[in-house]
């Protein structure tokens, strides 16, 4: 990373404008996720995240399930309307990341460790977490603009089928990416002091 750490950190927003005007190459992009989710901590060092990176067609793919699938559950013609508008806006970027998590892996962890057994699924959501926070902030330092979206479960039959990928692998996220087109809206911030107490 060129930042330090926390001036990463820092600048890193949520970019809704994307677009497809992007220089870092592809394979710096894969470099980032792989290096994330090799790095990025897991409970018991299960390893459970997995991630799908897509680009061009691939990407164009993945916002083309979701529309559809919103377009089976619109309320009205002009809710889906607006819905479409805001899918086309993630589809105008450069690419987008799937994140998930093992479930074959948690289920193996809760028969073997039953006294956790109920943390497990709790526990890969939060690793799948750090990930994607690993994520965002490289891909922010890297010029590029990204959002973090949740439209599974509606769309994890879709992605499942679209790229052929194991049942156990469920979705928990969606970050597309691309060139940002505006910058982040203004973001307020509670007072520090109230969320952090300090003792000694
Ligand atoms: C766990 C989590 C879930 C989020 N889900 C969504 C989402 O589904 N759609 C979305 O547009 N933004 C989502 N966000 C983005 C937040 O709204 C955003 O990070 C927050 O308002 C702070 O703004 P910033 O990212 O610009 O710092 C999510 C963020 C987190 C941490």
């Amino acid at each position: 990373m060129a930042k330090e750490f926390f001036e990463a950190l820092k600048s890193r927003r949520s970019i809704y404008g994307i677009g497809k005007d992007v220089s870092v190459n592809e394979a710096k992009i894969q470099e980032i996720v792989e290096d994330a989710v090799k790095y990025t901590p897991t409970s018991f060092n299960s390893q459970t995240s997995r991630a799908v990176v897509l680009f061009g067609e691939q990407h164009d793919k993945v916002w083309d399930i979701t529309l559809a699938e919103l377009k089976k559950v619109a309320a009205s013609e002009e809710a889906f309307a607006a819905t479409t508008d805001k899918i086309n806006s993630f589809k105008s970027g450069y690419g987008t990341i799937l994140f998930f998590e093992d479930q074959d892996i948690v289920k193996n962890l809760q028969n073997q460790f039953a006294l956790y057994a109920d943390n497990f699924p709790i526990w890969a959501d939060q690793s799948s977490g750090m990930l994607q926070l690993v994520v965002w902030t490289a891909l922010h330092d890297e010029g590029l603009g990204a959002t973090l979206q949740h439209y599974n479960p509606l769309i994890d039959a879709g992605v499942q089928e679209a790229w052929n990928l194991p049942s156990s692998w469920k979705l928990r996220a969606q970050m597309p990416f691309g060139s940002p087109l505006a910058p982040a809206g203004e973001k307020a911030f509670q007072p520090v002091e109230e969320r952090v107490k300090v003792f000694k």
